[in-house]
Protein backbone atom coordinates (compact mmCIF):
# COMPACT_ATOMS: atom_id res chain seq x y z
CA UNK A 1 0.00 0.00 0.00
CA UNK A 2 1.23 3.63 -1.29
CA UNK A 3 0.65 6.37 1.01
CA UNK A 4 -1.36 7.73 -1.72
CA UNK A 5 -3.67 5.02 -1.60
CA UNK A 6 -7.44 5.21 -0.04
CA UNK A 7 -8.49 2.86 2.09
CA UNK A 8 -12.33 1.99 1.56
CA UNK A 9 -13.91 0.07 4.38
CA UNK A 10 -17.05 -2.20 4.62
CA UNK A 11 -18.11 -4.07 7.85
CA UNK A 12 -16.47 -6.75 6.34
CA UNK A 13 -13.04 -6.01 4.28
CA UNK A 14 -11.11 -2.92 4.23
CA UNK A 15 -9.26 -2.47 1.04
CA UNK A 16 -6.91 -0.36 -0.30
CA UNK A 17 -7.63 1.44 -3.20
CA UNK A 18 -4.71 2.90 -5.42
CA UNK A 19 -4.92 6.87 -6.54
CA UNK A 20 -4.65 7.66 -10.67
CA UNK A 21 -2.81 10.96 -11.12
CA UNK A 22 -3.13 13.02 -14.37
CA UNK A 23 -1.20 16.00 -15.55
CA UNK A 24 -4.23 18.51 -14.34
CA UNK A 25 -7.50 17.54 -13.04
CA UNK A 26 -8.89 15.72 -9.90
CA UNK A 27 -6.69 12.24 -9.25
CA UNK A 28 -9.23 9.16 -9.63
CA UNK A 29 -9.39 6.23 -7.05
CA UNK A 30 -8.69 3.10 -9.04
CA UNK A 31 -11.74 0.83 -8.07
CA UNK A 32 -10.68 -1.86 -10.32
CA UNK A 33 -9.65 -4.21 -7.28
CA UNK A 34 -12.93 -3.38 -5.46
CA UNK A 35 -14.95 -5.94 -6.58
CA UNK A 36 -12.15 -8.60 -6.46
CA UNK A 37 -11.44 -7.84 -3.02
CA UNK A 38 -14.50 -6.75 -1.63
CA UNK A 39 -17.37 -8.43 -3.57
CA UNK A 40 -19.10 -5.05 -4.25
CA UNK A 41 -19.58 -2.73 -7.44
CA UNK A 42 -19.47 1.01 -7.12
CA UNK A 43 -23.08 3.06 -8.24
CA UNK A 44 -22.72 6.14 -10.35
CA UNK A 45 -25.55 6.78 -12.60
CA UNK A 46 -24.69 9.02 -15.85
CA UNK A 47 -20.73 8.69 -14.44
CA UNK A 48 -21.05 11.97 -12.49
CA UNK A 49 -18.29 10.92 -10.71
CA UNK A 50 -16.18 8.29 -13.11
CA UNK A 51 -13.29 8.54 -15.20
CA UNK A 52 -13.58 5.95 -18.17
CA UNK A 53 -10.26 6.17 -19.21
CA UNK A 54 -7.47 8.05 -19.75
CA UNK A 55 -7.02 10.59 -22.07
CA UNK A 56 -4.43 13.25 -23.67
CA UNK A 57 -6.89 15.07 -26.26
CA UNK A 58 -8.89 17.81 -24.06
CA UNK A 59 -9.04 18.95 -20.41
CA UNK A 60 -11.92 20.93 -19.36
CA UNK A 61 -12.19 22.58 -15.52
CA UNK A 62 -15.31 22.77 -14.85
CA UNK A 63 -15.42 25.35 -11.84
CA UNK A 64 -12.95 27.55 -13.36
CA UNK A 65 -14.60 27.69 -17.27
CA UNK A 66 -11.23 25.89 -18.53
CA UNK A 67 -11.18 24.28 -21.67
CA UNK A 68 -7.46 23.00 -23.61
CA UNK A 69 -7.13 21.07 -26.90
CA UNK A 70 -4.10 19.20 -26.32
CA UNK A 71 -3.15 21.92 -23.71
CA UNK A 72 -3.99 24.69 -25.94
CA UNK A 73 -6.04 27.19 -24.69
CA UNK A 74 -9.84 27.44 -26.88
CA UNK A 75 -9.87 30.79 -26.22
CA UNK A 76 -6.56 30.92 -28.07
CA UNK A 77 -7.48 28.52 -31.03
CA UNK A 78 -10.65 30.34 -31.81
CA UNK A 79 -8.79 33.23 -32.24
CA UNK A 80 -5.87 32.05 -33.84
CA UNK A 81 -6.84 28.99 -35.85
CA UNK A 82 -8.96 26.96 -38.00
CA UNK A 83 -11.30 24.28 -38.05
CA UNK A 84 -8.53 21.82 -40.48
CA UNK A 85 -5.58 22.98 -38.22
CA UNK A 86 -7.52 21.76 -35.10
CA UNK A 87 -8.43 18.83 -36.37
CA UNK A 88 -5.25 18.32 -37.06
CA UNK A 89 -4.03 19.26 -33.61
CA UNK A 90 -6.78 16.96 -32.02
CA UNK A 91 -6.01 14.16 -34.05
CA UNK A 92 -1.79 14.14 -33.98
CA UNK A 93 -1.19 15.70 -30.55
CA UNK A 94 0.67 18.88 -31.96
CA UNK A 95 0.37 21.72 -33.84
CA UNK A 96 0.85 21.15 -38.06
CA UNK A 97 4.12 22.84 -39.57
CA UNK A 98 3.53 24.89 -42.69
CA UNK A 99 4.60 21.46 -44.74
CA UNK A 100 2.18 19.20 -42.55
CA UNK A 101 -0.90 21.40 -42.49
CA UNK A 102 -0.34 21.38 -46.41
CA UNK A 103 -0.37 17.48 -46.66
CA UNK A 104 -3.21 17.39 -44.13
CA UNK A 105 -5.39 19.64 -46.43
CA UNK A 106 -4.32 18.35 -49.23
CA UNK A 107 -5.54 14.61 -48.56
CA UNK A 108 -9.15 16.36 -46.64
CA UNK A 109 -9.24 17.93 -49.82
CA UNK A 110 -9.26 14.78 -52.12
CA UNK A 111 -11.22 12.52 -49.95
CA UNK A 112 -14.47 14.25 -49.92
CA UNK A 113 -16.26 12.59 -52.29
CA UNK A 114 -18.76 10.38 -51.63
CA UNK A 115 -19.28 7.02 -53.49
CA UNK A 116 -22.09 7.14 -56.09
CA UNK A 117 -23.97 4.67 -54.02
CA UNK A 118 -24.29 6.44 -51.33
CA UNK A 119 -26.41 9.19 -53.08
CA UNK A 120 -28.62 5.94 -54.17
CA UNK A 121 -28.62 4.93 -50.79
CA UNK A 122 -29.87 8.49 -49.27
CA UNK A 123 -32.33 8.34 -52.07
CA UNK A 124 -33.97 5.72 -50.46
CA UNK A 125 -35.11 8.10 -47.73
CA UNK A 126 -38.57 9.70 -47.52
CA UNK A 127 -38.58 13.15 -48.55
CA UNK A 128 -39.41 14.69 -44.93
CA UNK A 129 -36.54 12.20 -43.19
CA UNK A 130 -34.30 14.17 -40.52
CA UNK A 131 -31.06 14.27 -42.25
CA UNK A 132 -29.86 13.28 -38.58
CA UNK A 133 -31.24 10.18 -39.53
CA UNK A 134 -29.08 10.20 -43.06
CA UNK A 135 -26.15 11.44 -41.78
CA UNK A 136 -26.12 8.65 -39.32
CA UNK A 137 -26.83 6.09 -41.64
CA UNK A 138 -24.90 7.35 -44.28
CA UNK A 139 -21.92 7.42 -42.40
CA UNK A 140 -22.38 3.78 -41.11
CA UNK A 141 -22.95 2.94 -44.58
CA UNK A 142 -19.37 3.83 -45.10
CA UNK A 143 -17.87 0.34 -43.68
CA UNK A 144 -19.66 -1.21 -46.28
CA UNK A 145 -17.50 0.63 -49.28
CA UNK A 146 -14.19 1.06 -47.85
CA UNK A 147 -12.87 -2.55 -46.76
CA UNK A 148 -9.04 -1.09 -46.92
CA UNK A 149 -9.74 0.26 -43.52
CA UNK A 150 -11.27 -2.93 -41.77
CA UNK A 151 -8.18 -3.88 -39.92
CA UNK A 152 -7.92 -1.44 -36.67
CA UNK A 153 -4.56 -3.00 -35.68
CA UNK A 154 -2.67 -1.24 -38.36
CA UNK A 155 -1.93 2.35 -37.65
CA UNK A 156 -2.39 3.69 -41.08
CA UNK A 157 -5.24 2.35 -41.84
CA UNK A 158 -6.59 4.36 -38.75
CA UNK A 159 -5.33 7.21 -40.08
CA UNK A 160 -7.16 6.47 -43.02
CA UNK A 161 -10.23 6.38 -41.83
CA UNK A 162 -9.58 9.31 -39.66
CA UNK A 163 -9.38 11.87 -42.78
CA UNK A 164 -12.26 10.18 -44.37
CA UNK A 165 -14.71 10.95 -41.99
CA UNK A 166 -13.15 14.35 -41.62
CA UNK A 167 -13.33 14.65 -45.25
CA UNK A 168 -16.78 13.48 -46.38
CA UNK A 169 -18.88 13.93 -43.22
CA UNK A 170 -19.50 17.82 -45.04
CA UNK A 171 -20.56 15.86 -48.29
CA UNK A 172 -22.73 13.77 -46.47
CA UNK A 173 -24.42 16.62 -44.49
CA UNK A 174 -24.82 19.17 -47.51
CA UNK A 175 -26.25 15.74 -49.40
CA UNK A 176 -28.83 15.06 -46.53
CA UNK A 177 -29.90 18.70 -46.61
CA UNK A 178 -30.29 19.03 -50.39
CA UNK A 179 -31.92 15.84 -50.57
CA UNK A 180 -34.64 16.77 -48.15
CA UNK A 181 -35.72 19.67 -49.72
CA UNK A 182 -35.12 18.49 -53.08
CA UNK A 183 -32.05 20.29 -54.61
CA UNK A 184 -29.54 18.29 -57.15
CA UNK A 185 -26.85 17.10 -54.59
CA UNK A 186 -23.62 19.39 -55.25
CA UNK A 187 -20.33 17.52 -56.03
CA UNK A 188 -17.59 19.30 -53.42
CA UNK A 189 -14.91 21.69 -54.86
CA UNK A 190 -11.39 21.08 -54.62
CA UNK A 191 -10.80 24.84 -54.96
CA UNK A 192 -12.69 25.86 -52.11
CA UNK A 193 -11.41 25.16 -48.47
CA UNK A 194 -13.60 23.06 -45.86
CA UNK A 195 -15.61 25.39 -44.44
CA UNK A 196 -16.26 27.43 -47.84
CA UNK A 197 -16.39 23.92 -49.81
CA UNK A 198 -19.67 23.14 -47.26
CA UNK A 199 -21.61 26.12 -47.73
CA UNK A 200 -21.07 26.19 -51.43
CA UNK A 201 -22.61 22.11 -51.28
CA UNK A 202 -25.06 23.65 -48.82
CA UNK A 203 -26.41 26.22 -50.91
CA UNK A 204 -25.40 26.57 -54.49
CA UNK A 205 -28.52 26.36 -57.11
CA UNK A 206 -27.99 25.44 -60.79
CA UNK A 207 -30.16 28.94 -61.48
CA UNK A 208 -27.13 31.40 -60.32
CA UNK A 209 -24.10 31.62 -58.73
CA UNK A 210 -23.41 31.44 -55.67
CA UNK A 211 -21.50 34.27 -54.00
CA UNK A 212 -19.82 32.86 -50.92
CA UNK A 213 -19.90 35.29 -47.72
CA UNK A 214 -16.27 35.77 -45.79
CA UNK A 215 -18.23 36.76 -42.63
CA UNK A 216 -20.45 33.11 -42.81
CA UNK A 217 -16.76 31.28 -43.58
CA UNK A 218 -15.20 32.74 -40.64
CA UNK A 219 -18.33 32.28 -38.48
CA UNK A 220 -19.15 28.51 -39.24
CA UNK A 221 -15.24 27.96 -38.68
CA UNK A 222 -15.25 29.06 -35.37
CA UNK A 223 -18.44 27.10 -34.56
CA UNK A 224 -16.56 23.83 -35.90
CA UNK A 225 -13.26 24.67 -33.70
CA UNK A 226 -15.64 25.47 -30.49
CA UNK A 227 -17.68 22.01 -31.13
CA UNK A 228 -14.49 19.94 -32.60
CA UNK A 229 -14.17 18.06 -28.93
CA UNK A 230 -15.56 18.02 -25.50
CA UNK A 231 -13.63 15.23 -23.58
CA UNK A 232 -15.53 12.22 -22.88
CA UNK A 233 -18.89 13.58 -23.55
CA UNK A 234 -21.98 11.41 -24.67
CA UNK A 235 -21.34 10.98 -28.20
CA UNK A 236 -17.43 10.70 -27.55
CA UNK A 237 -18.48 8.28 -24.81
CA UNK A 238 -20.29 6.18 -26.92
CA UNK A 239 -17.62 6.08 -29.78
CA UNK A 240 -15.30 4.70 -27.08
CA UNK A 241 -17.70 2.01 -26.04
CA UNK A 242 -18.59 1.09 -29.55
CA UNK A 243 -15.19 1.39 -30.14
CA UNK A 244 -14.00 -1.07 -27.82
CA UNK A 245 -15.52 -4.07 -29.00
CA UNK A 246 -14.07 -3.34 -31.87
CA UNK A 247 -15.92 -2.33 -34.46
CA UNK A 248 -14.98 -0.44 -37.39
CA UNK A 249 -14.17 3.37 -36.90
CA UNK A 250 -17.38 4.49 -39.63
CA UNK A 251 -20.05 2.16 -37.31
CA UNK A 252 -18.51 3.91 -34.06
CA UNK A 253 -18.47 7.68 -35.31
CA UNK A 254 -22.27 6.63 -36.29
CA UNK A 255 -23.08 6.09 -32.89
CA UNK A 256 -21.71 8.79 -31.44
CA UNK A 257 -23.80 10.61 -34.25
CA UNK A 258 -26.76 8.99 -32.76
CA UNK A 259 -25.89 9.40 -29.59
CA UNK A 260 -25.51 13.22 -29.68
CA UNK A 261 -28.98 13.40 -31.56
CA UNK A 262 -30.74 13.58 -28.49
CA UNK A 263 -31.95 16.95 -26.58
CA UNK A 264 -30.05 16.55 -23.41
CA UNK A 265 -26.93 16.39 -26.18
CA UNK A 266 -26.10 18.08 -29.26
CA UNK A 267 -29.66 17.99 -30.24
CA UNK A 268 -30.18 21.52 -27.72
CA UNK A 269 -29.06 23.77 -30.62
CA UNK A 270 -32.07 22.65 -32.42
CA UNK A 271 -34.41 22.67 -29.08
CA UNK A 272 -33.10 26.29 -28.28
CA UNK A 273 -34.30 27.72 -31.37
CA UNK A 274 -37.75 26.11 -31.09
CA UNK A 275 -37.75 27.17 -27.51
CA UNK A 276 -37.68 31.02 -28.57
CA UNK A 277 -39.41 30.55 -31.28
CA UNK A 278 -42.58 29.39 -28.87
CA UNK A 279 -41.59 32.25 -26.40
CA UNK A 280 -42.14 34.35 -29.37
CA UNK A 281 -41.87 37.96 -27.59
CA UNK A 282 -39.70 39.15 -24.47
CA UNK A 283 -43.11 39.84 -22.42
CA UNK A 284 -43.51 35.66 -22.45
CA UNK A 285 -39.88 35.12 -20.49
CA UNK A 286 -41.19 35.16 -17.16
CA UNK A 287 -43.51 32.47 -17.41
CA UNK A 288 -40.94 30.66 -19.40
CA UNK A 289 -38.49 30.69 -16.44
CA UNK A 290 -41.27 30.18 -13.91
CA UNK A 291 -41.91 26.90 -16.21
CA UNK A 292 -38.58 25.92 -16.25
CA UNK A 293 -38.41 25.92 -12.57
CA UNK A 294 -41.64 23.70 -12.38
CA UNK A 295 -40.53 20.31 -12.31
CA UNK A 296 -43.70 19.07 -12.57
CA UNK A 297 -43.95 21.09 -16.15
CA UNK A 298 -41.24 18.68 -17.30
CA UNK A 299 -40.13 21.70 -19.47
CA UNK A 300 -36.31 22.53 -19.10
CA UNK A 301 -34.57 26.06 -20.67
CA UNK A 302 -33.09 24.82 -23.46
CA UNK A 303 -29.34 25.86 -23.97
CA UNK A 304 -29.03 26.13 -20.00
CA UNK A 305 -26.82 23.94 -17.17
CA UNK A 306 -23.78 21.60 -18.04
CA UNK A 307 -22.60 18.71 -16.27
CA UNK A 308 -18.84 19.70 -15.93
CA UNK A 309 -19.57 23.56 -16.17
CA UNK A 310 -20.60 25.28 -12.98
CA UNK A 311 -19.69 28.66 -13.78
CA UNK A 312 -19.60 29.35 -17.22
CA UNK A 313 -18.91 27.67 -20.34
CA UNK A 314 -16.08 29.39 -22.04
CA UNK A 315 -17.49 28.30 -25.73
CA UNK A 316 -20.77 30.33 -25.07
CA UNK A 317 -18.55 33.21 -24.31
CA UNK A 318 -16.78 33.30 -27.16
CA UNK A 319 -20.08 32.31 -29.31
CA UNK A 320 -22.15 35.13 -27.49
CA UNK A 321 -19.59 37.85 -28.84
CA UNK A 322 -19.74 36.58 -32.18
CA UNK A 323 -23.72 35.97 -32.55
CA UNK A 324 -23.29 40.05 -32.35
CA UNK A 325 -20.65 40.39 -34.56
CA UNK A 326 -22.16 38.22 -37.52
CA UNK A 327 -25.67 39.30 -36.97
CA UNK A 328 -24.61 43.21 -37.33
CA UNK A 329 -21.97 42.12 -40.10
CA UNK A 330 -24.58 40.19 -41.92
CA UNK A 331 -27.59 42.50 -41.42
CA UNK A 332 -29.63 40.48 -39.95
CA UNK A 333 -32.58 42.14 -37.14
CA UNK A 334 -33.53 38.68 -35.64
CA UNK A 335 -35.87 39.17 -32.68
CA UNK A 336 -34.88 35.62 -31.16
CA UNK A 337 -31.41 37.47 -30.83
CA UNK A 338 -33.41 39.64 -28.28
CA UNK A 339 -35.28 37.30 -26.65
CA UNK A 340 -32.36 34.62 -26.04
CA UNK A 341 -30.44 37.98 -24.45
CA UNK A 342 -33.49 38.98 -22.03
CA UNK A 343 -33.73 35.28 -20.97
CA UNK A 344 -30.26 35.03 -20.37
CA UNK A 345 -30.27 38.37 -18.23
CA UNK A 346 -33.54 37.11 -16.59
CA UNK A 347 -32.48 33.39 -15.91
CA UNK A 348 -28.93 34.42 -14.19
CA UNK A 349 -30.56 37.01 -12.14
CA UNK A 350 -33.01 34.15 -11.20
CA UNK A 351 -32.17 32.52 -7.73
CA UNK A 352 -32.76 28.52 -9.13
CA UNK A 353 -30.55 29.27 -11.63
CA UNK A 354 -28.02 31.13 -9.65
CA UNK A 355 -28.27 28.02 -6.52
CA UNK A 356 -28.45 25.38 -9.53
CA UNK A 357 -25.29 26.48 -11.19
CA UNK A 358 -27.53 26.81 -14.05
CA UNK A 359 -25.27 28.72 -17.28
CA UNK A 360 -25.55 29.53 -20.89
CA UNK A 361 -23.99 26.48 -23.00
CA UNK A 362 -22.28 26.31 -25.73
CA UNK A 363 -25.55 25.74 -27.78
CA UNK A 364 -27.74 28.65 -26.25
CA UNK A 365 -26.19 30.83 -28.78
CA UNK A 366 -24.69 28.69 -31.62
CA UNK A 367 -28.56 28.45 -33.45
CA UNK A 368 -29.00 32.08 -33.81
CA UNK A 369 -25.53 32.10 -35.50
CA UNK A 370 -26.73 29.08 -38.23
CA UNK A 371 -30.29 30.72 -37.88
CA UNK A 372 -27.57 34.06 -39.54
CA UNK A 373 -26.07 31.85 -41.83
CA UNK A 374 -29.89 30.65 -43.37
CA UNK A 375 -28.95 26.97 -41.89
CA UNK A 376 -32.42 25.26 -41.26
CA UNK A 377 -33.02 24.14 -37.84
CA UNK A 378 -33.23 20.59 -38.87
CA UNK A 379 -29.16 21.01 -39.74
CA UNK A 380 -28.47 22.35 -36.35
CA UNK A 381 -27.25 19.02 -34.78
CA UNK A 382 -25.51 18.16 -38.54
CA UNK A 383 -23.28 21.18 -37.97
CA UNK A 384 -22.21 19.93 -34.28
CA UNK A 385 -21.54 16.48 -35.93
CA UNK A 386 -19.71 17.70 -38.57
CA UNK A 387 -17.45 19.27 -36.47
CA UNK A 388 -16.91 16.86 -33.19
CA UNK A 389 -15.95 13.97 -35.94
CA UNK A 390 -12.74 15.56 -35.37
CA UNK A 391 -12.63 14.55 -31.44
CA UNK A 392 -14.35 11.19 -32.10
CA UNK A 393 -12.40 9.79 -34.30
CA UNK A 394 -9.08 11.40 -32.30
CA UNK A 395 -10.65 9.52 -29.42
CA UNK A 396 -11.54 6.49 -31.87
CA UNK A 397 -7.55 6.17 -32.16
CA UNK A 398 -6.32 6.97 -28.99
CA UNK A 399 -8.37 4.64 -27.51
CA UNK A 400 -6.58 1.78 -29.91
CA UNK A 401 -3.23 3.31 -29.72
CA UNK A 402 -3.17 3.19 -25.69
CA UNK A 403 -1.79 -0.20 -24.25
CA UNK A 404 -4.52 -1.89 -22.00
CA UNK A 405 -7.70 -1.12 -23.67
CA UNK A 406 -10.64 -3.61 -22.73
CA UNK A 407 -14.18 -3.91 -23.63
CA UNK A 408 -16.36 -0.50 -22.06
CA UNK A 409 -18.87 -3.54 -20.27
CA UNK A 410 -20.17 -1.71 -16.94
CA UNK A 411 -22.40 -3.31 -14.26
CA UNK A 412 -26.10 -2.84 -12.64
CA UNK A 413 -27.49 -2.78 -9.41
CA UNK A 414 -30.29 -5.59 -10.48
CA UNK A 415 -34.12 -4.90 -9.37
CA UNK A 416 -35.80 -7.04 -10.57
CA UNK A 417 -37.78 -10.31 -9.55
CA UNK A 418 -35.90 -12.39 -7.32
CA UNK A 419 -35.88 -16.27 -8.39
CA UNK A 420 -39.62 -17.60 -9.42
CA UNK A 421 -40.86 -20.77 -10.92
CA UNK A 422 -41.89 -20.76 -14.28
CA UNK A 423 -45.74 -21.17 -14.40
CA UNK A 424 -47.73 -23.09 -17.95
CA UNK A 425 -49.25 -20.63 -19.97
CA UNK A 426 -52.61 -22.70 -18.73
CA UNK A 427 -51.79 -21.97 -15.70
CA UNK A 428 -51.92 -18.31 -15.55
N1 LIG B 1 -33.56 24.22 -16.94
C1 LIG B 1 -34.10 24.06 -15.69
N2 LIG B 1 -33.56 23.27 -14.73
C2 LIG B 1 -32.46 22.58 -15.04
C3 LIG B 1 -31.83 22.69 -16.31
C4 LIG B 1 -32.42 23.54 -17.27
N3 LIG B 1 -31.87 23.69 -18.48
N4 LIG B 1 -30.73 21.90 -16.34
C5 LIG B 1 -30.65 21.32 -15.14
N5 LIG B 1 -31.69 21.72 -14.35
C6 LIG B 1 -31.91 21.37 -12.94
C7 LIG B 1 -32.46 19.95 -12.81
O1 LIG B 1 -33.89 19.96 -12.78
C8 LIG B 1 -31.86 19.53 -11.49
O2 LIG B 1 -32.59 20.14 -10.44
P1 LIG B 1 -32.71 19.43 -8.98
O3 LIG B 1 -31.32 19.17 -8.51
O4 LIG B 1 -33.44 20.46 -8.16
O5 LIG B 1 -33.51 18.17 -9.21
C9 LIG B 1 -30.47 20.15 -11.50
O6 LIG B 1 -30.60 21.31 -12.32
C10 LIG B 1 -29.37 19.26 -12.06
O7 LIG B 1 -29.79 18.77 -13.32
P2 LIG B 1 -29.33 17.37 -13.91
O8 LIG B 1 -30.24 16.99 -15.03
O9 LIG B 1 -29.15 16.39 -12.80
O10 LIG B 1 -27.91 17.76 -14.46
P3 LIG B 1 -27.05 16.94 -15.46
O11 LIG B 1 -25.64 17.29 -15.21
O12 LIG B 1 -27.41 15.48 -15.39
O13 LIG B 1 -27.53 17.44 -16.92
C11 LIG B 1 -27.80 18.81 -18.82
C12 LIG B 1 -26.89 18.43 -17.64
C13 LIG B 1 -28.30 17.55 -19.54
C14 LIG B 1 -27.01 19.64 -19.81
C15 LIG B 1 -29.01 19.63 -18.27
O14 LIG B 1 -28.56 20.82 -17.65
C16 LIG B 1 -30.04 19.96 -19.37
O15 LIG B 1 -30.94 19.13 -19.62
N6 LIG B 1 -29.92 21.15 -20.02
C17 LIG B 1 -30.80 21.51 -21.11
C18 LIG B 1 -30.38 20.82 -22.39
C19 LIG B 1 -29.08 21.37 -22.95
O16 LIG B 1 -28.92 22.58 -23.09
N7 LIG B 1 -28.19 20.46 -23.32
C20 LIG B 1 -26.91 20.82 -23.97
C21 LIG B 1 -25.77 20.45 -23.08
S1 LIG B 1 -24.25 21.02 -23.75
C22 LIG B 1 -23.92 19.98 -25.01
O17 LIG B 1 -24.21 18.83 -25.04
C23 LIG B 1 -23.22 20.54 -26.12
Amino acid sequence: MSSNDVTLTTPDHSVSLPLVEGTQGPSCVDVAPLYRETGHFTFDPGFAATAACKSAITFIDGEKGVLLYRGYPIEQLAEKSRFLEVAYLLLEGELPTPAQMHTFEDKVTHHTMMHESVKNFLHGFHYDAHPMAMLCASVASLSAFYHDTNDNADPAQRKLAAIRLIAKMPTLAAAAYRYSIGWPIRYPRNNLEYVDRFLHMMFEVPSEPLELNPVAAKALDLLFILHADHEQNASTSTVRLVGSTGANPYASVAAGIAALWGPAHGGANEAVLKMLTEIGDAKNIGKAVARAKDKNSGFRLMGFGHRVYKNFDPRAKIIRGMAHEVLDELGVDDPLLDIAMKLEEVALKDDYFIEHKLYPNVDFYSGIIYKALKIPTSMFTVMFAIARTAGWISHWIEQHEMPGGRIGRPRQVYVGATPRAFVALDKR
